[in-house]
Order: C-alpha cells, then structure tokens, then sequence
C-alpha cells in the first residue's frame, strides 16, 4: 500500500469556547486547560455527504486521478442521517465513481482499519487504487446541554486515495469490547411487539476512564510497532495521533521522549472529529509541503469499542 493523495473539509460554523460560554456552565479556560480546544467546527447548512465529496474529491486531485480510476471505496462512519444507503453510496455517486464501496465503523480508528482492509484488498490484486473517506459529524451524537461531552467533538471528513505500494511497514488494530466506557445508542422505530426496555441517550462517556485506556493502549501500540521494524523513536518524522484531547497527545509524546515538532496537532481548532482526524491532519501536512519521500510516520489512534489502531508507514510521494 502506499499513500498518492490527501483530501480534507471542514464546516463552515467554528464554534468557539467563548461561544460555549453563553450557553453552557463551562468556561475557555476549563476547556483549554482540559482538552486544548479553542474551537471546534460543527456542521449547520452543510450534508456530511457534501464535506466526505469535498474531501474525496481533493484528494483524488492530489493523487493526479479520477472518480473512474477508484476500484474500491471505504468509507469510515460512525454516524450520518442515513443508516441505510451506507455514506459510501452515496459519496460514490457524488464523485462520479462506478466501483462497489463499503462502510466500517471501527469509530476514531476508522482510518487505521480502513488502511488495513484496503493493504489487503491491493495485495491480493482485487483493487489497485482504493479511496478512503472518513466522514463523521459526532456533534450530533452528543447532548449539547452536556458540558461533559459536546465541548469536545467538531465535525469533517478525511481523505486518502492509496494504490498499490510498499509503503505501509507494520499494522496493529485491536478491539476490546469496554462497551460501557462510551457509547450512543440510537433510536430505533418502534413496533407493537417490543417488549423491552429502551433506552435512547445521548453520547455516554466516562472521560477518565477513556483517558487512560486511550494512553495506555496507544503507547503500547507505538512501542510495540517501533520494536517490530526495528526503529527508534526519534526515527519518525511525525507521530500522526487522534485528535481527541491535547493531554493525550502530551502523554503519549512524554512516553516517546521525542520534541513537541514531531507530534503535531490541530487538535485546538477541529476538536474531536473522530476518524477523520487522522486523514485530515495528513492532508494538512501534506499540503504544507512538510512530508519528504523516504519520511516515517506513525498513524495512532483510539476510540469507542474499546477500538485501537497504528501502524508505520513511509511517505512514498
Ligand atoms: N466545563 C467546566 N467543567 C466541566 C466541564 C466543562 N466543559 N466538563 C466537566 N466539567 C466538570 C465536571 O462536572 C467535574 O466537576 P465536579 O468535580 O464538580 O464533579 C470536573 O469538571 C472534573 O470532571 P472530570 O470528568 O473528572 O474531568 P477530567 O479532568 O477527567 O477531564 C475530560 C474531562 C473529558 C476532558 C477527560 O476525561 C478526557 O479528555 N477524557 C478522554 C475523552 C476522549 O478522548 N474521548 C473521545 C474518545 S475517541
């Protein structure tokens, strides 16, 4: 596998602590001191079609192809307006493409496993160019009169069309199913032979809880790739890591040792935007002009399941 091309999109409407402020009990120093985020970007006008198309479209401009030359798409979602037709669908008709798609839901790892599927689909030559779109609006999972949770998340889309290559070095996912730690169960109709209670809420998170599995579980991935290609820590370039929590990112830098330049972030602008996360701050460095062929990155991230995912990979463009 090898990454040719990056896409991003953000919502228009940046929401910003002091705007919180106005209507929540929260304050832009609680939320900065906690988590880092100075505003997030939530989807008002907009379809989380048109910013997956967006970002799926920029990155298949990046790549140098077209909607046609995609075999397979792979679309990571938690959650859309649409449980069925999958996002993938729908995003596959907006770009014009022709090629069976499928949706994941591995939630903030999404990238990762997504990564993965399409490693296997291009080595056993079922596809040779494969596009990855991870879209997610978790503002509309959360209950915004929950200091606790909607102060954290934004919205967007990431990108990457990849093809065959032999860029990615290592891969690690793992699940462990800590189904209570966070979760949000959806609304389902109602018919006249339910006979059980249900509960429909809001997003549920126990935060400590996250925070130290996320921590953990992420070092442990890290260390445990590092060993298996031989590299040291100081030989990535950037450590590419869910932008759930600047905190974590801290920590989880600390655990490496390495300079605060490796580990970048956009954490304090998007918040939380789940899968996309990943692909967006690649694009973002991407088009910065700060990845240089030969560069080794790690691609770490966790999220509800418990789900975690890395894996090392050398920028091949
Ligand atoms: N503004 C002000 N106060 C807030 C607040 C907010 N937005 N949210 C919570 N608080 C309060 C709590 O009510 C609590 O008050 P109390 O002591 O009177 O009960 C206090 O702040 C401390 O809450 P706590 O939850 O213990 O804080 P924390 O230091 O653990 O930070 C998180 C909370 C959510 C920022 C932190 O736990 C975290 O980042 N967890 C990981 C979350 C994550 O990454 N989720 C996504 C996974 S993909």
């Amino acid at each position: 596998m090898k990454i040719i091309g990056t896409g991003s999109a953000h919502p228009k409407c940046a929401v910003t602590n002091e705007m919180l402020e106005k209507f929540l009990d929260t304050s832009d120093e609680w939320i900065t001191e906690r988590t880092g985020i100075k505003e997030r970007c939530v989807i008002s006008s907009e379809k989380l079609e048109d910013m997956a198309a967006l970002a799926a479209n920029r990155a298949l401009e990046n790549a140098g192809l077209t909607a046609a030359d995609i075999d397979f798409i792979i679309c990571s979602n938690v959650v859309n307006e649409y449980v069925t037709p999958a996002l993938s669908c729908i995003i596959q008709g907006m770009i014009g493409a022709t090629c069976p798609t499928v949706d994941i839901n591995a939630a903030c790892a999404g990238f990762v496993f997504a990564m993965d599927m399409a490693e296997d689909k291009l080595k056993c030559n079922k596809a040779k160019n494969i596009l990855i779109v991870c879209a997610e609006e978790p503002s509309r999972m959360v209950s915004w009169e929950n200091r606790s949770t909607c102060v954290l998340f934004g919205d967007g889309a990431g990108a990457a069309v990849v093809t065959q290559g032999d860029d990615l070095k290592a891969i690690r996912l793992t699940t462990s199913s800590l189904t209570e730690v966070l979760y949000y169960q959806r609304h389902l109709e109602p018919t006249p032979y339910i006979d059980k209670p249900e509960e429909f809420e809001p997003l549920v998170m126990k935060g400590r809880e996250v925070f130290k599995h996320a921590v953990t579980n992420s070092c442990r991935d890290i260390r445990k790739l590092l060993n298996e290609t031989g590299l040291e820590a100081t030989d990535i370039k950037y450590y590419v890591l869910h932008q759930a929590n600047r905190r974590i990112i801290d920590s989880i830098r600390n655990f490496l040792g390495v300079e605060e330049e490796r580990v970048p972030h956009n954490v304090e602008r998007y918040g939380n935007i789940s899968s996309a996360a990943l692909p967006a701050l690649l694009d973002e460095l991407n088009r910065a002009g700060k990845l240089q062929k030969g560069d080794k990155l790690v691609f770490s991230a966790f999220g509800a399941g418990f789900t975690t995912a890395a894996c090392v990979i050398e920028w091949g463009i």
